[in-house]
């Protein structure tokens, strides 16, 4: 048995190390528009203001496929962010994007094992791609980075960034659930993948829970140990692990549904729903989202209560499509398309629409208004790392007339808005309840259970996630020198390309040293 002790020395902290850049890797960039219109998605907010603040570089995937397998790096600059991008190849997108992230990773950590697609081939893609982009990155870093790797894209890229000699200090955060060892472990290369988060330095999750599952793994597949609760140890280095629950920039979408009475698409919705009450959804086409269970409960809550269907409560459920090349998903874009008609069909009239359900994204600024307008915003996905719709939606609100947020139990947004009516999303019945009851609660319960929510949020907004997960990882008492010699005798070949039964050749590697400045 190797003397896991000797694998990693300690290295004080140098005080000014943390004064050092920050650098972010996600899956996905979104490089900034020449329109300046900001980011989508909820990852990439985040992300953008955290960046905004301190300045910093910006790495991953530019979102494009290349046809040629070598493309080069993309440098490009605004205001304090630099981002760095690359493309991937159509075999990368296939394989480790659709194949492995979202085929595989996403419907297990998502408690989808019905849904999950294994393939040795795809699980060597994700590693084979990982290893490129720490390549990339690894060109770019200066010794006194502060690297911030996210989701669940991207786990082996401190263990590739390590075996190259990188010594700066690696947090990780999961922006999606974490599974108990029961389910997780249905994940194909498992052991491997929990010794990936052994390169961090802090491992950071949505809730307690997910963080309580990801100990418990490393305890039950005996990947390392748990040492005094927040703890853990693989392969003789000491790591974090604790929650860091993201949220919205509060403050400043609180403004943005206030301002957006002016907005038109906000105006249009006014003037057609004639006075109206509406509901509101707003998801990614996901099969996590329990789309079809919230849509068949918003017509079970209809049929019960006839004094709302005779006042034409309308329900928006505004669906941008997502991932649409994956069987899955276009599944599930057909079956929504079917519910959604059958219920129009069923209890529609010839001047009212029950269901109004679009594929289409909408500007932050006429969703900011159009949920400050909604009696009730439907949050029920089946589960959900965090949901920032949830908070967008409280956030939005009127304090004098503050709509109802009816909420999944299994979206971590459940640990802490409290005060939303917390439904079963699975259980139809109960959902429609819950809508029946927000849509006749008293102004005075909707004001106590807003103003309970709100403070939530005050306290805890995007600005201070980013401020502690970066100061846990400054704090962060001990850093390792990862001993390459000694990694390759643990996992031979880890560092090439034939670490799985396999495969397929490996398309050729980019150029390294090709990096396009696209802007000064
Ligand atoms: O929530 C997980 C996530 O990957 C986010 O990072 C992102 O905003 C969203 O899903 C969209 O995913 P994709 O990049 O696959 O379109």
């Amino acid at each position: 048995m190797i003397n896991l002790e000797v694998l990693y020395k300690p290295v004080p902290i140098n005080r000014s190390e943390l004064d050092g850049r920050l650098v972010v890797v996600s899956n996905r960039v979104p490089l900034p528009s020449s329109s300046g219109a900001p980011a989508a998605g909820g990852l990439a907010i985040a992300l953008e203001s955290a960046l905004k603040v301190r300045g910093g570089l910006w790495f991953g995937w530019s979102g494009k496929t290349s046809e040629e397998c070598d493309t080069a790096l993309q440098c490009r600059s605004n205001g304090a962010i630099t981002y760095a991008v690359c493309d991937l190849s159509r075999l990368d997108i296939e394989q480790y994007y659709s194949g492995f992230a979202n085929r595989a990773l996403w419907p297990i950590c998502h408690y989808r094992l019905d849904l999950a697609n294994l393939s040795d081939c795809n699980a060597a893609a994700y590693f084979r791609v990982n290893e490129h982009f720490a390549r990339q990155l690894h060109k770019l870093l200066r010794p006194d980075d502060m690297i911030w790797v996210h989701d669940y894209h991207l786990i082996p890229m401190a263990r590739f960034l390590r075996q190259m000699g990188c010594t700066n200090r690696i947090g990780f955060f999961l922006h999606i659930p974490w599974p108990g060892p029961d389910v997780a472990s249905a994940m194909p290369a498992y052991q491997r993948i929990l010794r990936c988060f052994g390169a961090y330095d802090v491992i950071g999750f949505q809730t307690e829970a997910d963080a309580d599952n990801f100990r418990d793994c490393i305890a039950a597949a005996n990947a390392g140990r748990v040492i005094d609760g927040d703890e853990c140890e693989i392969d003789g280095r000491r790591m974090l692990v604790g929650s860091f629950p993201i949220s919205i920039d509060t403050a400043v979408f609180a403004q943005e549904a206030r301002a957006a009475e002016k907005n038109s698409a906000v105006k249009r919705m006014l003037a057609s729903l004639n006075g109206h009450d509406l509901v509101i959804g707003v998801d990614r086409l996901d099969y996590s989202k329990g789309l079809k269970q919230r849509m068949e409960a918003f017509s079970t809550f209809l049929e019960r209560s006839p004094e709302a269907a005779r006042a034409r409560v309308t329900m928006l459920q505004i669906t941008p499509k997502s991932r649409s090349e994956i069987p899955e998903y276009a599944h599930i874009q057909s079956e929504l398309e079917r519910e959604a008609g059958r219920i129009n069909g069923k209890l529609g009239d010839v001047d009212w629409t029950p269901l109004r359900y679009i594929n289409k994204s909408m500007s932050h600024s006429s969703l900011a208004g159009l949920y400050r307008m909604s009696r009730i915003g439907l949050v029920t996905p089946l589960r959900d790392g965090m949901n920032l719709v949830a908070k967008e939606y409280v956030a939005a609100q009127a304090p004098d007339n503050p709509g109802v947020l009816i909420l999944s139990q299994f979206a971590g947004a459940a640990q802490e808005l409290k005060s939303a009516l917390i439904v079963n999303p699975y259980d139809i019945e109960a959902t429609a309840a819950a809508i029946a009851r927000a849509y006749t609660m008293p102004l005075e319960e909707r004001k106590d259970r807003w103003q309970a929510n709100m403070s939530v949020l005050r306290a805890n907004s995007i600005h201070d996630w980013a401020s502690h997960f970066l100061q846990a990882l400054a704090n962060d008492a001990e850093a390792g020198v990862f001993d390459r010699a000694l990694d390759e005798t643990r996992f031979p070949g880890f560092a090439g390309l034939d670490r799985l039964r396999v495969v397929g050749a490996a398309p050729p590697r980019l150029r390294l040293d090709s990096v396009t400045a696209v802007v000064p």
